[in-house]
């Protein structure tokens, strides 16, 4: 069989699932092309592996996502391993990372030797790509789960950097840290199942989904400001939820008085993302 009679095969069953983008994503795995332009020049060669085409093919039909049927995702230009033990990367989660570099860039210049934390780092996306940005930053990387933690060192071994890894509950594993530039994270923050579409409930870990109240982890997160952790400039960078712009407004303005925070809103014109600064040398709108 060859890609283009394998391409219109599939694209035929107009399957909900099975759509272009995953036809296509399957078939350049089994090419190990780089893109979609390479496919189409050995559309008419023969596919590698025509039972894991068809394997793959049905995992996706029954509803599971392509990443976890494929093993890795892609984040910002890069590929991420993946597992069902670790949340799919987002393109908000994207969104938040190259904002989050725009940030550290205006705060602490180019190349800067600062500490830097990733807290439930999942498949560890933020905290690897802030590394290969900033290899003369110290990354520390954190996660509740054991299973997170492992694919995220994959994921630092095929970038091919230095991350220290630390398993806890939110700031226990850096606690007698000192001196911490940057915080970033994309907490649990969904508050109620049934605002989560039935194939992320049904294959995505509910340890990265759910938070109760849904402004937990951020309130824990905002406990840093008062335990000596952090430098005296220092940076927050969050991903929130589209409902939390208000509760985490009160937060900050009830326990954090005249702290510098802005959030911002991602490519579909929604609030997602925090951001908190400390830093007399910059203003927000220069
Ligand atoms: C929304 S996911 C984010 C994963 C990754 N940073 C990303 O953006 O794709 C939240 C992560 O927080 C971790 N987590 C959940 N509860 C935690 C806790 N109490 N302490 C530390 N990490 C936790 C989960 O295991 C999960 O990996």
């Amino acid at each position: 069989m060859t890609y283009r009679e394998a391409y219109f095969k599939y694209l035929k069953l107009e399957d909900k699932y099975l759509n272009k983008t995953a036809i296509k994503s399957i078939l350049l795995d089994d090419g190990k092309f780089a893109d979609f332009s390479n496919l189409i020049r050995h559309f008419d060669d023969e596919v590698k592996d025509e039972s894991k085409i068809e394997e793959f093919s049905n995992r996706v039909k029954t509803g599971e996502p392509l990443q976890y049927v494929l093993g890795y995702a892609y984040f910002v230009n890069s590929n991420y391993v993946v597992s069902p033990d670790v949340l799919i990367p987002r393109q908000e989660t994207e969104e938040l990372a190259v904002g989050t570099l725009k940030m550290i860039i205006k705060m602490f210049g180019r190349d800067p030797n600062i500490k830097i934390v990733d807290i439930g780092t999942g498949s560890g996306i933020l905290g690897i790509y802030l590394k290969e940005y900033f290899p003369n930053s110290e990354v520390i990387c954190t996660d509740i789960s054991e299973k997170c933690i492992k694919i995220s060192q994959i994921n630092a071994k095929n970038h091919n950097v230095e991350i220290d890894y630390r398993v806890g509950n939110m700031l226990e594993p850096i606690i007698e840290e000192k001196g911490i530039s940057v915080i970033v994270s994309n907490p649990p923050y969904i508050g109620d199942e049934k605002t989560v579409d039935s194939q992320t409930l049904k294959y995505e870990p509910h340890l990265a989904l759910f938070a109760k109240p849904k402004t937990k982890y951020y309130e824990e997160i905002f406990k840093a400001i008062d335990q000596n952790l952090l430098a005296d400039r220092f940076l927050m960078a969050f991903e929130i939820g589209e409902d939390m712009e208000e509760e985490l407004t009160h937060l900050i303005e009830n326990n954090y008085m005249g702290i510098m925070y802005k959030f911002e809103k991602d490519l579909y014109g929604k609030t997602r993302f925090l951001y908190i600064v400390k830093d007399e040398t910059i203003s927000y709108e220069a």
